[in-house]
C-alpha cells in the first residue's frame, strides 16, 4: 500500500535540484500569495487533455509537444508568443495530414521557467557562482547578485504565465488559428525556404483538400472546428514549492489538480522512485510526463509506472524518450518491450533534443539537426519493429529566426552560431528548422501508413 499523499508529502522525501533561498520568510510570503492566486488552468481542461492523450495511447492520435527550453523575462513579448503558436500550428497541420490522425497540441509554454542543472555551480575565469536555474528562480547574468534565488521572481513568472496563456487562448479560439490561415502561413514558408520545393507536394495536397472541402460546403462558417483549435500548456514540475502552491482540490471531482499547467512532466534528473518529485506527481490528477534517459532500466521504469499510474489509466502517463541518436536503437527497445509485456497504457513520445547536445570549441552548446532527425527516425523504427505506436514528438523550438542548432535547409554552420544565439538555456530549433522537421517526420509517417495499408490489402 502506498503511503497517504498530500500536496506537501513530497517534503518528507529526498529532493534534488533545489535552489537555496537565503530568506525563507520572504519565500513563505510569496507562496502564501500564490496559494490564493486564481488557477491558470481549470481541472476540466486537464481532463480533456487526458482524454485526448488516451486516444494517442490507443494509436488513434499523435502528440506534438514543443516550445522553449526555458521561457525568460527578456523574451516576453506578444510577437514571440504569436510566432511560437504559429509554428506549432503549422507543424500540427502537416502532421495531421500526413498521419491522417488528430494531433494533440501541447506547448512548453506559459510556465516553463525552472531548469535542472548538471552542476550546482558555474565557474568563469576563476570565479565560481551558483548556477542559473531559470528566470523564476535567479538571473542568468554572471554576477553574484543575480545568482541569488529571489522569491519575487515567482510572482513575475506567474504573471507572465497568466498573460501568455490568455493570449494563447485568444489565438486558439478567436479565429487566428483558422485552418485556412495556418495553411496560408505554410505556403509562405514554402516559398521562402531554400528547401521549399521538397515540401510542395504535401502542401499542394492540403490545398486541394481544402478546396474540395469548400466545394462540399465545409468551411470555417459551417464547421466551427476549422475556426479554432485546442491548445494545451505544459512545463517541467521542478520547483515543487511553486507547484504545491498552485495545487488545489477540484470542486467537480474532489481530486487534486496542479493548476499551473494542463500537463506537467518529471525531468530525467529528478525521476528517483523514492524522491520528492515522483511523490508529488503521483498525487496530482493532471496528465503527466516522465522523461526517460539512457540510465533508466526496464525494471525502474515499471516501478515508476506502478507508482505514477497504479490504475493504468490511458492518457495519464506519457513516456518521453530522450536517449540521443547514438543510443536510442539500443536503449529504447527493452523499455518498449517491458511496457508492452506489462500491458501498461502509455503514450510514447520522442524528445530528440536532450540526448543530442554538443559543445563547440567556441563554447556554444548546439544540436545538429541531422542528429535530431536521426533520433526521431530511430524512434519510429523501434516502434515499427515492436508493433507499438510512435505516439508523439517533443521539441525545443522557437518561432524566431535564431541560429542555435546546426544544419537544416538554411545550413547553419559553426561560424553562424554566434550571430543569433538567444536561448536562456538549451539550443532551440528555429521556425524553419522546426517546420522542416515536421515535413520530414510527416513523410516518414505517410510512408509507414502506405506500407501498412499495403500489408492489410495483401493479407
Ligand atoms: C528539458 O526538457 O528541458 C530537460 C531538462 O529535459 P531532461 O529532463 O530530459 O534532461
Ligand atoms: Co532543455
Amino acid at each position: 500500500m502506498a503511503s497517504p499523499w498530500s500536496p506537501q508529502s513530497w517534503q518528507d522525501k529526498p529532493i534534488r535540484q533545489v535552489p537555496e533561498y537565503p530568506d525563507q520568510a520572504a519565500l513563505e510570503a510569496v507562496l502564501t500569495r500564490l496559494r490564493s492566486h486564481p488557477p491558470l488552468v481549470f481541472a476540466g481542461e486537464a481532463r480533456n487533455l487526458q482524454s485526448a492523450l488516451a486516444q494517442v495511447s490507443a494509436g488513434k492520435a499523435f502528440l506534438l509537444q514543443g516550445g522553449d527550453c526555458a521561457e525568460s523575462f527578456a523574451e516576453f513579448h506578444p510577437d514571440n508568443i504569436r510566432d511560437m503558436f504559429r509554428v506549432l500550428l503549422q507543424m500540427a497541420v502537416v502532421l495531421t495530414f500526413a498521419a491522417g490522425l488528430p494531433v494533440v497540441k501541447v506547448g512548453r509554454i506559459a510556465g516553463q521557467f525552472a531548469k535542472p542543472r548538471s552542476e550546482d555551480t558555474e565557474t568563469q575565469n576563476g570565479v565560481t557562482l551558483p548556477s542559473y536555474r531559470g528566470d523564476n528562480i535567479n538571473g542568468s547574468e554572471f554576477t553574484s547578485a543575480a545568482r541569488v534565488p529571489d522569491p519575487q521572481r515567482l510572482l513575475e513568472a506567474t504573471a507572465q504565465s497568466a498573460a501568455t496563456l490568455n493570449l494563447l487562448r485568444a489565438f486558439a479560439q478567436g479565429g487566428y488559428a483558422d485552418l485556412h490561415n495556418v495553411h496560408r502561413w505554410m505556403l509562405g514558408f514554402i516559398s521562402d525556404s531554400p528547401a521549399g520545393e521538397q515540401y510542395q507536394g504535401l502542401a499542394q495536397r492540403i490545398s486541394e483538400t481544402l478546396d474540395f472541402m469548400a466545394a462540399c460546403g465545409i468551411n470555417s462558417e459551417t464547421v466551427p472546428q476549422l475556426r479554432g483549435t485546442d491548445f494545451y500548456t505544459s512545463h517541467e514540475a521542478l520547483l515543487l514549492p511553486y507547484e504545491q502552491a498552485m495545487t488545489r482540490v477540484d470542486s467537480t471531482s474532489g481530486d487534486w489538480y496542479d493548476t499551473s499547467a494542463h500537463m506537467l512532466w518529471i525531468g530525467d534528473r529528478t525521476r528517483q522512485l523514492d524522491g520528492a518529485h515522483v511523490e508529488f506527481m503521483r498525487g496530482i490528477k493532471n496528465p503527466i510526463g516522465l522523461k526517460c534517459g539512457p540510465s533508466l532500466s526496464p525494471d525502474d521504469l515499471l516501478q515508476l509506472i506502478a507508482a505514477l499510474n497504479p490504475q493504468n489509466i490511458p492518457g495519464r502517463l506519457t513516456l518521453i524518450a530522450r536517449f540521443g541518436s547514438d543510443k536510442v536503437a539500443e536503449k529504447l527497445p527493452p523499455l518498449v518491450r517491458a511496457v508492452k509485456r506489462e500491458g501498461a497504457h502509455v503514450v510514447w513520445s520522442c524528445d530528440p533534443m536532450h540526448g543530442n547536445t554538443i559543445k563547440l570549441a567556441s563554447g556554444y552548446k548546439t544540436r545538429p539537426v541531422d542528429r535530431i532527425l536521426e533520433e526521431v527516425r530511430s524512434f519510429f523504427a523501434v516502434h515499427r519493429a515492436e508493433g507499438t505506436h510512435a505516439g508523439g514528438v517533443h521539441f525545443e523550438m522557437t518561432g524566431q529566426d535564431v541560429t542555435e542548432c546546426l544544419g537544416g535547409a538554411q545550413a547553419i554552420k559553426e561560424l553562424d552560431i554566434s550571430s543569433r544565439y538567444q536561448t536562456a538555456c538549451d539550443p532551440r530549433l528555429n521556425a524553419s528548422q522546426a517546420l522542416e522537421l515536421a515535413f520530414l517526420i510527416a513523410q516518414g509517417i505517410r510512408d509507414e501508413r502506405i506500407k501498412s495499408a499495403g500489408r492489410v490489402a495483401s493479407a
